[in-house]
């Protein structure tokens, strides 16, 4: 069965470019960006692997770890950075996964059939510090990733967490948010006590 959002992510012990890691004490008390891709040397996984270096200090502002994988070995990894870094004008410093006999692939239902047989497909997985999965995205082995899209996601889940807000289409920090139907009239004047823009009495818009 897929994984649902709100499952704990299935912890597992494998090696990395890293060392060896155990997945839910390398989260720690960190957010993770858990992404996979189809192959090494590969020219869309290239500018994935060198966005994702290059974005480092965005991910440790907002206290995210980022994990790659793909079905290659530890060893492949290795050579296969020096290009990232070569190509993408950065320096790779997180983990990658050697998954190379589908161990981790198959436990994150990585590997699609009707894409590919023994590749992985760009699959994204957003984790809490619970552990708790809290977005995943599935872009196919030909499209490269909107990492703008990825950022601004985590924006929100934590802005979620924090402000016990939801956001609207297309929202961007500092954009006006929504108060959710859970939150009566009565609550919303304690919690929003500058008030808020009542389109509809289910769709109310606070600046916060
Ligand atoms: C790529 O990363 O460019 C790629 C990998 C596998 C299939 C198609 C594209």
């Amino acid at each position: 069965m897929s994984l649902r959002l709100g499952d704990t992510a299935p912890n597992f012990q494998i090696d990395t470019t890293k060392g060896k890691i155990d997945f839910h004490e390398w989260i720690g008390d960190s957010w993770a960006f858990f992404f996979s891709h189809p192959a090494d040397f590969t020219p869309v996984c290239t500018t994935e692997m060198g966005r994702t270096a290059q974005l480092h200090d965005e991910f440790a502002k907002r206290n995210v770890k980022s994990l790659g994988l793909s079905t290659d070995t530890v060893e492949e990894h290795d050579k296969w950075i020096l290009d990232v870094n070569d190509t993408q004008n950065t320096d790779l410093q997180f983990p990658i996964v050697a998954d190379a006999d589908h161990k981790v692939a198959q436990l994150y239902d990585m590997i699609h059939p009707g894409e590919s047989e023994t590749a992985a497909v760009r699959t994204v997985f957003i984790i809490d510090p619970n552990k708790k999965i809290r977005l995943t995205m599935t872009y196919p082995m030909s499209t490269g990733r909107n990492f703008d899209e990825i950022l601004r996601v985590i924006d929100a889940l934590q802005l979620n967490d924090k402000s016990k807000v939801a956001t609207p289409a297309d929202w961007r920090p500092g954009d006006d948010v929504i108060i959710p139907p859970s939150i009566s009239n009565e609550a919303a004047k304690d919690i929003f006590p500058q008030g808020w823009n009542e389109l509809r009495p289910y769709l109310r818009m606070v600046k916060l």
